[in-house]
């Protein structure tokens, strides 16, 4: 579903990713871990087409096509959904008109009609009910307010919401009570299926005993240095990185 090939993107005048390669197929769930400032937050820019993150050459494809070559709203709209490490606040927009919005534009990118305000409200009752976001906090300007956890649980409301083929998720468990880590885990765990594709970064274990990834590979240097099964992340959390990735 996604391959990246022998990616190497600058930010500014630095390089930053140094012939990254990775393939992900439908029905699996990947995790990235890696050391601060290894480039893992710039994967997620670069694939979701951020400003200022410059592609200098290797290629990505998604579903066979050149995912590079598309502007940003045509990758969600192909069924790429990115969450991020510090989702923004948007005040002024409803997180509900938000989201109501960007369904809608992709519908209309893929020739479908829009939402009716009945089915879409059905969704968000749905949805938040299994997150535990209420209604006031979805009629708030979009994060607006929301403490860190809340972020995130309103990130994985939007997957639901959304139901893109491939998720990437830079660090949804960051910030994360105990709770909030085992409902955004769930709604993660619902959103898996043989169609769809998740790729998690994670500092933590901990996610990775909710959500069970099929692999684990280890980004440093930009570069995936080593890939593995789920005892690579525990052989991680006991010997930390230098032992492993060197
Ligand atoms: N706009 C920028 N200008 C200059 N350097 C940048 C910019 N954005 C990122 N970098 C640098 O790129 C490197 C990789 O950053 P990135 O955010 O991808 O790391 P990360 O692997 O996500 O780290 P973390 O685990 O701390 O989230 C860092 O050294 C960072 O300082
Ligand atoms: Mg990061």
């Amino acid at each position: 579903m996604l391959k990246i090939e022998n990616l190497h993107a600058t930010v500014g005048t630095r390089e930053i990713l140094k012939g990254l390669t990775l393939s992900v197929n439908a029905g699996e769930v990947h995790a990235i871990m890696g050391p601060n400032g290894a480039g893992k937050s710039t994967l997620a820019h670069v694939l979701a087409g951020r400003e200022g993150y410059e592609v200098t050459s290797g290629s990505v494809t998604f579903d066979g096509k050149e995912l590079l070559e598309l502007a940003p709203y045509e990758r969600a709209a192909a069924g790429l959904f990115l969450g991020f490490q510090y989702p923004v606040e948007i005040p002024g927009v409803s997180n509900l008109l938000f989201l109501r919005t960007a369904m809608n534009a992709q519908r209309k990118l893929r020739g479908e009609g829009e939402i009716s305000g009945a089915e879409f409200m059905k969704r968000v009752r749905e949805e938040s009910a299994v997150l535990g976001l209420d209604m006031e906090m979805l009629k708030r300007g979009v994060n607006v307010g929301f403490s860190g956890g809340e972020k995130k649980r309103n990130e994985a409301f939007q997957l639901g919401m959304l139901a893109p083929k491939f998720a990437l998720l830079d660090e949804t468990d960051s910030g994360l009570d105990i709770d909030a880590l085992r409902i955004v885990s769930e709604g993660i765990n619902r959103f898996r299926s043989p169609e769809r594709a998740v790729l998690l970064i994670t500092h933590y274990q901990r996610l990775l005993d909710h959500v069970r990834p099929d692999f684990v590979h280890v980004l440093a240097g930009g570069r995936i240095v080593k890939s593995g099964g789920p005892e690579l992340a525990h052989a991680l959390e006991a010997e930390g990185y230098e032992g492993i990735a060197a």
